[in-house]
């Protein structure tokens, strides 16, 4: 069945497996006269990748993207974006034991039920590996929406039971990615850090939480009812692998507040329109944006490939088994996440703009002329 595509006019395909020769992408629906090249998407790529820190997984991923197609001389063209990032350091041999003797709380038995067969080398299919690919289209989408001054930025807010104090946007910015936790407040980072290193020495793992805000999202972007800005980013917030929970504005806080309480009053701002005094609602009403901030937050069980003593069953042998998943895996997944919930944000808006016909769907307007030579270094009138 086909779930492989994520958007409506912005349309991101991916295809690749964990330990298959490459992952890739194709961005459809780029507006043409975007300066585009493959150091723009590396950077985000790079924020992701394994191997950053003692707290990400060993497997030694350069994630070096090629972009093969719809960039001509630094500029998209409108046609197709194609990106490639191979895989370069897979050891499917230590998945063999779980072919037919699926791993604990992972996606083994439910793919192999489904479609009676599975890509199994890393988690195939199922793998977070797919989210290199998410991360590389929210790139393209990043660049689009900073011409029309929309910034987004996550952090991590909480690990276990160690929860970060409120942070501004401004901090959320100058400092998540000054440590490995990519907590905005330094000081919960290390409080943080050594929760993680805890669970990695007794061969454990923990969940945690991502708190995501964007700034700049125009007013009256959502369809209601089934095509609502909140039901469109909550099903891009949920599909990241391991998310067990999505909310915005107040989320699930929102159940000890009084209507009184929550409420928000109507007051003029400066330029003479309505809008509410304070943004409890997290930027979104009857399902449609506000123009205030969008915030809200995502929650990440434990990663669940953990060297302690597990039980399975093999269905081709009617054997329980012990079992120990050790191998190169993340302790904890939201550092590693912020880029891939960036990314889904990025692909969220971007998609609803281009719908709502504030941007040109075919090219920027602003932009150089592609079709004027001058601006067109690699045409034979310019040799
Ligand atoms: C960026 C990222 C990295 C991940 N790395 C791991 C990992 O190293 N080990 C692991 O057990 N799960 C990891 N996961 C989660 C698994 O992919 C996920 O739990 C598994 O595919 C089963 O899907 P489910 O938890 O949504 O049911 C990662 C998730 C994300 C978002």
């Amino acid at each position: 069945m086909n779930g492989n595509r994520f958007g409506r006019l912005f349309q991101v395909t991916t295809y690749g497996e964990s330990h298959g020769d490459a992952m890739g992408v194709t961005v459809s629906g780029c507006p043409a006269g975007l300066e585009l090249d493959e150091d723009d998407v590396q950077a985000e790529l790079d924020r992701r990748k394994p191997g950053q820190s003692m707290i990400t997984t060993s497997r030694g991923e350069p994630d070096a993207v090629v972009i093969n197609s719809g960039v001509q001389d630094g500029y998209t063209t409108g046609t197709p974006i194609g990106m490639v990032i191979e895989n370069k350091d897979a050891r499917s041999g230590k998945y063999e034991p779980y072919v037919t003797a699926p791993r604990p709380s992972h996606g083994d038995f439910t793919y192999s039920a489904k479609f009676g067969t599975r890509n199994w080398g890393g988690g195939g299919r199922s793998s977070a590996r797919e989210t290199v690919n998410w991360v590389a289209a929210g790139a393209v989408a990043k660049k689009l929406l900073e011409t029309q001054d929309v910034q987004v930025k996550a952090h991590v807010n909480q690990i276990g039971d160690i929860e970060a104090p409120e942070v501004s946007f401004e901090e959320m910015l100058e400092h998540t990615e000054e440590n490995e936790v990519r907590c905005a407040d330094p000081e919960t980072a290390e409080e943080m850090r050594d929760l993680i290193d805890e669970y990695q020495t007794e061969g454990d793992s923990i969940g945690g939480s991502i708190y995501f805000e964007a700034r700049g999202v125009p007013r009256g972007l959502g369809a209601p009812r089934f095509d609502s800005f909140p039901s469109r980013l909550g099903q891009a917030m949920m599909s990241i692998p391991a998310t067990t929970a999505f909310e915005f504005g107040l989320g699930t806080e929102a159940r000890e507040w009084t209507g009184k309480d929550r409420n928000e009053d109507w007051e003029f701002d400066d330029n003479g329109d309505p809008v509410p005094e304070g943004n409890k609602h997290g930027g979104l009403q009857g399902g449609i944006t506000t123009g205030q901030p969008i915030y809200g937050e995502v929650t990440w069980h434990a990663p669940t490939s953990i060297p302690k003593e597990q039980k399975t069953v093999d269905w081709e042998t009617g054997e329980e088994k012990d079992i120990q998943v050790v191998g190169r895996h993340d302790p904890v997944l939201p550092p590693r996440a912020v880029p891939v919930v960036e990314a889904m944000l990025n692909l969220t808006i971007l998609d609803f703009m281009l719908l709502s016909g504030r941007m040109n769907p075919d090219r920027l307007d602003d932009q150089p002329g592609r079709y004027d030579t001058e601006y067109h270094p690699s045409s034979p009138d310019n040799e």
